[in-house]
């Protein structure tokens, strides 16, 4: 009897252990419709391979808390999650946790996809990751505000949109005590870095190191435009916007509360959902110049990429899902049904996917040129750099410092971790 029950018990062992072992999970974003698109697309996968489950492990917003969970898992080793959503500055960081996707069959279809992503992706040769989709700073803004006040398109200037938001929100007050000239991402985090880099880039100021390792932030370019951020707080811009992230600029706008929003492209098929109260009433163009000589607009660059853990025990099945979810015919769902751009180049001349997303055609300039931030050059401390510039902005941003002080310390701070010369841009 014994024996007996020892024996099933063994038997049912190896059945969960290769159920087990066909499980796989991927933890993904959740902002916007994130979460939702990779679920559906996680589902695609089960039905065409009976026998393999796919959990979705939805992650934090913000990519600075996202990164630190995953340094957990990471830390410990674990098992746990075979297939991480990363961000486009972590391939440097993040190399040694990941499997060459190149020796899991990512040699045969990673041409299709911007080589200069799959540079980015690429550590000593290995590819860390494969690229799921990209992205690129936007300017939103209200077609039906811009022509009510007399506006006969977007601003061209940051000193053009502090004016315009302010003639529009003055307007728009007098019925509706909550509207906003501009609203952004002003919190203490990552996002904050991309959008205080397109202010400095736009302004001839730099990218805060240079490519060659030039730490190149102090300088009075950057310095005049980081005021001039700091100037909306409060007036343009709710003072709580020093707390923003992407969803709470995006909730705003999507209620009707702000004229121009800065956002990166996964807004506009929500901004035309039903649940929105812009829908069909605002467009999308390249974000403003600085308006010193030399200024012109700058996108940072963003996005997401698909990387196996080293950790897995089962990094073949965990590469095929990756490869699966990066595909054309996957890029091309969460293209059409969540304006997520694709990092297939083919798929910017795909007629469904720029009759969804006309944009991805009419700016497509934006997302080749978009500026990177220093995560290359810095690698494998970027996130430090990165938090440096954060919270030296923010303290601008929130009045506990002037610019000039705040970058003229910075490059110390700067010099101190990267031990990187400093110059001008
Ligand atoms: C977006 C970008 C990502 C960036 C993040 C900052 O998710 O794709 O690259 O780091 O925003 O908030």
């Amino acid at each position: 009897m014994k024996r007996t029950f020892t024996a099933l018990a063994l038997a049912v062992t190896l059945v969960l252990g290769s159920v087990s072992a066909q499980t796989i999970t991927i933890a993904t974003g959740a902002v916007g419709q994130e979460l939702e698109l990779a679920q559906a697309a996680a589902q695609r996968y089960m039905d065409a391979n009976p026998g393999v489950t796919i959990n979705v492990l939805d992650t934090p917003d913000m990519a600075d808390d996202r990164l630190g969970l995953y340094l957990q898992f990471f830390q410990a080793q674990s098992s746990q999650v075979d297939v991480y959503q990363i961000d486009v500055i972590w391939p440097g960081d993040l190399a040694v946790h990941f499997v060459d996707l190149f020796e899991y069959g990512a040699r045969d279809v990673v041409d299709e996809h911007f080589p200069a992503i799959v540079e980015n992706n690429t550590v000593d040769g290995q590819l860390i990751a494969i690229p799921w989709f990209t992205d690129a700073g936007l300017l939103y803004y209200r077609t039906d505000l811009l022509e009510k006040y007399g506006f006969d398109g977007p601003p061209a200037t940051w000193s053009e949109l502090t004016e315009m938001a302010t003639v529009i929100q003055e307007g728009e007050r007098a019925s509706n005590p909550d509207f906003w000239g501009f609203v952004w991402q002003g919190n203490a985090y990552e996002g904050l870095t991309c959008d205080a880099l397109e202010w400095v880039a736009s302004n001839d100021g730099g990218s805060i190191i240079e490519p060659d390792g030039t730490i190149s932030i102090n300088n009075a370019n950057a310095v005049e435009v980081i005021d001039l951020a700091a100037s909306w707080v409060g007036t343009i811009s709710p003072a709580g916007v020093t707390g923003f992230d992407e969803e709470a600029a995006r909730n705003l706008w999507q209620a009707g509360n702000a004229a121009f929003m800065r956002n990166w492209p996964y807004a506009y098929s929500l901004g035309n959902s039903a649940e929105s109260a812009v829908a069909g009433v605002f467009d999308v163009s390249p974000l403003p110049a600085g308006d010193a000589m030399g200024g012109s607009p700058a996108a940072t660059l963003g996005g997401w990429q698909l990387g196996v853990s080293r950790y897995s025990e089962n990094p073949e099945l965990a590469a095929d899902v990756a490869l699966f979810l990066a595909s054309y015919d996957e890029q091309k769902i969460r293209a059409v049904e969540g304006s997520l751009n694709p990092t297939i180049m083919a798929l910017y001349e795909d007629e469904d996917v720029l009759e969804a997303v006309p944009f991805f055609g009419s700016l497509y300039d934006v997302f080749i040129n978009a500026v990177a931030r220093p995560s290359t050059a810095t690698a494998p401390n970027y996130a430090q750099v990165s938090a440096a510039f954060f919270r030296s902005v923010h303290s601008v941003l929130t009045g506990a410092e002037e610019a000039e002080t705040a970058m003229a310390l910075l490059e110390l701070e700067l010099e101190d971790l990267t031990g990187f010369p400093t110059g001008q841009p």
